[in-house]
């Protein structure tokens, strides 16, 4: 197993080891102890791998049940978040419950701004299931819904008390999501890690390669966040694609997933040199390369 400790405003481990969502309840008692808790989760990911931490937080003694969703990024708004904090209402969870995020990023965000403000907030584990989920959005305490057509308005700096890393996982998942995924890590690459940058490049087997690949964006993730929890200057190169990747996600409106959206915000914001190089790697792994609408039509979404 390895294990990397973040120090940002609270500090907590990340846990990364092929198969350890078998023994998440054990992991996770040893930060919170047994007791009350709801696993949230989207349809998807429930069927695949909620049993697995349903019965592994039984076995370690918690007093568990769950919410599921329907997946996809849609289900991020007020409704969602409305029906995540009814269902820990009616658990009657107290202030020492705590809630599971088991999923990709949508679930991440909703369930930690749930845990952030349910009781003015509750403990909080995020197990990531997408590669975008593990290599950035699970760490570094950012939680979020959508409102009034815009991404993330709405939220909170909620750090969890541990995140915990199956890269199994990520054999479930469909290539599209996991080449999202992978945007994020080529973001964090351009950005932090040259070396990083030519590992994906020159990648011959990208499964070889993603226990790496997963580790070195975590450093870089850890160590911008701990410089910079709350996003005053350094955290916002973890934005880099995201302005006007953010524009075409809300242009396209479900059609176009955010990894594919961050993977063409990159280029417009890079000189020459780094945009035929983020280009070219956006194309070996299929990711989209040229945006769609016009600057104009962006606009109104920036
Ligand atoms: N995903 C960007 C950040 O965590 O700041």
């Amino acid at each position: 197993m390895k294990t990397i400790h973040v120090n940002a405003s609270k500090s907590y481990d990340i846990l990364i080891e092929r198969g350890i969502l078998d023994r998440a309840g054990e992991e996770i008692k040893t930060v919170c102890g047994a007791g009350e808790a709801l696993i949230v989760s989207d349809d998807t990911v429930w069927d695949l791998y909620g049993e697995t931490v349903l019965d592994s937080m039984q076995k370690a003694d918690f007093d568990v049940t769950s919410f599921t969703f329907p997946h996809g990024e849609q289900s991020k708004n007020l409704s969602v978040y409305a029906d995540i904090l009814n269902a820990l209402a009616a658990r009657h969870l107290s202030r020492k419950g705590l809630v599971v995020a088991l999923g990709g990023g949508v679930v991440g965000d909703m369930a930690g701004f749930a845990a952030a403000t349910y009781l003015r907030g509750v403990r909080f584990v995020q197990i990531p299931t997408t590669l975008l989920s593990q290599v950035d959005s699970s760490i570094g305490g950012k939680t979020a819904i959508d409102f009034g057509g815009v991404k993330n308005i709405v939220g909170a700096f909620y750090q969890p008390k541990k995140v915990i890393i199956d890269p199994e996982v990520l054999e479930t998942l469909s290539r599209r999501q996991l080449m999202a995924g992978l945007a994020e890590a080529i973001k964090m690459a351009a950005t932090n890690d040259a070396e990083l940058f030519e590992l994906i490049e020159n990648s011959a087997g990208l499964t070889a390669d993603l226990p790496q690949i997963i580790y070195r964006a975590l450093m870089i993730k850890k160590n911008v966040v701990e410089q910079d929890p709350r996003e005053t200057g350094l955290r916002k190169v973890l934005n880099f694609g995201h302005t006007i990747g953010h524009a075409v996600e809300s242009f396209n409106a479900g059609k176009l997933l955010h990894g594919e959206c961050v993977a063409l915000g990159m280029i417009p914001m890079s000189g020459d040199n780094a945009a035929a190089r983020i280009k070219s790697v956006l194309e070996k792994y299929g990711l989209p390369s040229k945006i769609g609408q016009s600057a104009e039509e962006l606009m109104p979404f920036l």
